[in-house]
């Protein structure tokens, strides 16, 4: 397996309903992470970058948090939608989706 380039994590942290941290797989964290899978197979890019899943990253008020490594940049509120500008602008572009961007406050 060649080394990636680039890691990217996405939480699929879960908790019991009603805690008060919620967590990004209650808000759609595993269909970005299926998303990010599907468009890696489909597009043959498993040989450049990493998706894994992780457990919680911090800010759970914003997820689903999505956060690329080496840059170290947290992507906050994303969407199965959102993912396809994450892998063309920030994996393949090497430039930060702004839009979706942690204000500098929470990361
Ligand atoms: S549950 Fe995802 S950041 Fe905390």
């Amino acid at each position: 397996m060649p080394k990636p380039t680039k890691h990217v994590f996405v939480c699929t942290q879960s908790r019991p309903a009603g805690h008060p941290r919620g967590s990004c797989q209650a808000k759609g964290g595993s269909e970005v992470l299926q998303t990010f899978w599907q468009q890696m197979q489909a597009r043959n890019l498993f040989d450049q970058f990493s998706v894994t899943y992780a457990g919680c990253l911090g800010p759970c008020d914003s997820g689903p948090n999505v956060l690329v490594y080496p840059e170290g940049v947290l992507y906050s509120g994303v969407s199965p939608t959102d993912v396809t500008a994450i892998i063309d602008e920030h994996l393949l572009g090497n430039q930060v989706v702004e839009r979706l961007k942690a204000p500098d406050g929470v990361w």
